[in-house]
């Protein structure tokens, strides 16, 4: 995958518009679009009980709230790191949401060193997100945190 062509065009579809709902909705759409081998791509919001709610999302229908530490996703806000998973199966605490799901990548969203949701991407693949996709991925959260007002989020932190 090229990355800095995805980072530049993603620059380019978030920049000029404020609403983090419509940015963050246009992201998940990109990623889902843009990256191969991607049955769900999208966003969770933790809540003041550090609950994770659904956000934006493309793919399949998704759990809609994953508790406080749990999950993949859970895991990855509670450390406030990436966590790539190279069989879901393999990973105890995985929550299924859709069975065609056999890796993830989830990276945390950090506004004042606290974790305020996470952007979760699916693949059908085992072990589909490389070190380069990991870091390629980051890079673009970081392009979609720099483009919004975390304190926009719809989940109030
Ligand atoms: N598998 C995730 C749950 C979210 S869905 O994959 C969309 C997890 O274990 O946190």
């Amino acid at each position: 995958m090229d990355y800095d062509t995805l980072v530049a065009a993603l620059e380019g579809l978030l920049s000029g518009e404020p609403d983090f709902l419509a940015n963050a909705a246009n992201f998940a759409a990109f990623l889902y679009q843009e990256l191969p081998e991607v049955n769900w791509a999208g966003f969770y919001f933790a809540n003041a009980a550090g609950d994770l709610v659904l956000g934006p999302f493309n793919g399949r229908p998704a759990c809609t709230r994953l508790p406080h530490g749990r999950g993949v996703c859970g895991a990855a806000a509670a450390e406030r790191r990436t966590v790539v998973v190279d069989d879901v199966h393999a990973f105890a605490d995985h929550i299924v949401c859709d069975s065609a799901s056999a890796s993830e990548i989830v990276v945390p969203l950090i506004a004042d060193g606290r974790a305020y949701g996470v952007v979760d991407i699916d693949s059908p693949r085992a072990a589909r997100f490389t070190a380069a996709d990991r870091d390629g991925i980051e890079r673009l959260v970081g392009a979609f945190e720099r483009a919004v007002d975390a304190r926009r989020a719809p989940v109030p932190i």
